[in-house]
């Protein structure tokens, strides 16, 4: 038994695609969303020890509070802080953290992009930014910028991250007042890690008709497909993806660890896809 614990779980399209690999591969498999009361974190874990589920997934509000309750953590969910994917190996429960893996595989393969020597824009400090800067500053970025509506925030992340990558040129900005010509027109990358954008809600202070034609998009919000940040992307011209592939991404690296087997190519995505469509 696979599945993924959090609250809710109810909208995860993870059961889907992961559901949807297993009956193609053929594999004894089931995958199962497991809606775990906020303060019912422990039982939960203790439980699918006790049942003997192979792995799971961990998403929202448990991606850090589960740290303590499991054996071992990988360096990557150690460094970013946050487990997404937990794998039974042995008697123990190893966290993961497959979002950062998920990231650079996206941006590599939608957006043709590497994030070495890069200035990069990162729109927001909670989990998801810890993740992406994570894996950003290990891949090599040149500087990383974080623009967040709480500064507090941002400050925080910034100070954990500095000491990680001090190679790493780490800075804040304002959100409100993203308009510097010099400043944007250097920037390689931008990344929202934010939920802006859901509901058709866009960042008023972000100018992108001042970033230069080489700039990279990524919004990690799927639903919509396209936000209002990525119409004005494609607007102006500028390559731009959302967080379709990352989620495919990352599930993909999770299904490996679990199964020891590669989905088909594609697989993922193509059923993600469909599902965000018919919404
Ligand atoms: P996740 O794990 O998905 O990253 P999170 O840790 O709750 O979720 O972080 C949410 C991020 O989205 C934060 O950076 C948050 O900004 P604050 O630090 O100010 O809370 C940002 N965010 C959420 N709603 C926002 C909004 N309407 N405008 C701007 N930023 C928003």
């Amino acid at each position: 038994m696979l599945g993924i614990i959090g609250s809710p779980v109810t909208h995860s399209l993870s059961p889907l695609m992961h559901n949807t690999a297993i009956e193609a591969l053929g594999l004894d498999y089931v995958y199962v969303p497991f809606a775990v009361p906020s303060d019912g974190l422990i039982q939960a874990v203790q439980g699918l020890r006790t049942l003997g589920v192979t792995g799971f997934n961990v998403t929202i509000p448990f991606k850090t509070a589960i740290m303590p309750y499991l054996d071992k953590l990988s360096p990557e969910a150690e460094l970013i802080g946050a487990v997404t994917t937990v794998n039974r190996e042995g008697n123990s429960f190893v966290g993961y953290n497959t979002d950062g893996r998920g990231l650079l595989r996206s941006l590599a393969e939608d957006l043709d992009f590497a994030p070495q020597g890069a200035d990069i824009l990162i729109l927001g400090a909670g989990g998801a930014a810890r993740g992406a800067i994570g894996a950003l500053c290990e891949a090599g970025a040149e500087s990383i910028t974080i623009a967040n509506r709480t500064r507090t925030n941002a400050e925080e992340l910034l100070a954990r991250f500095k000491k990680l990558f001090p190679r790493v040129k780490l800075d804040l900005c304002d959100l409100v007042d993203l308009t510097s010509t010099d400043f944007l027109h250097g920037i390689d990358l931008v990344v929202n890690t934010t939920s802006v954008g859901m509901n058709n809600t866009s960042f008023a202070g972000l100018d992108v008709s001042l970033m230069k034609p080489s700039t990279r998009i990524y919004d990690m919000v799927y639903a919509p497909l396209e936000t209002p940040l990525l119409a004005e992307a494609k607007a102006r011209g500028l390559k731009y993806a959302n967080g379709l592939g990352m989620l495919a991404a990352q599930g993909e690296v999770a299904f490996a660890l679990w199964t020891g087997c590669k989905p088909p190519s594609g697989m993922m995505r193509d059923c993600l896809l469909a599902a965000v469509e018919v919404k």
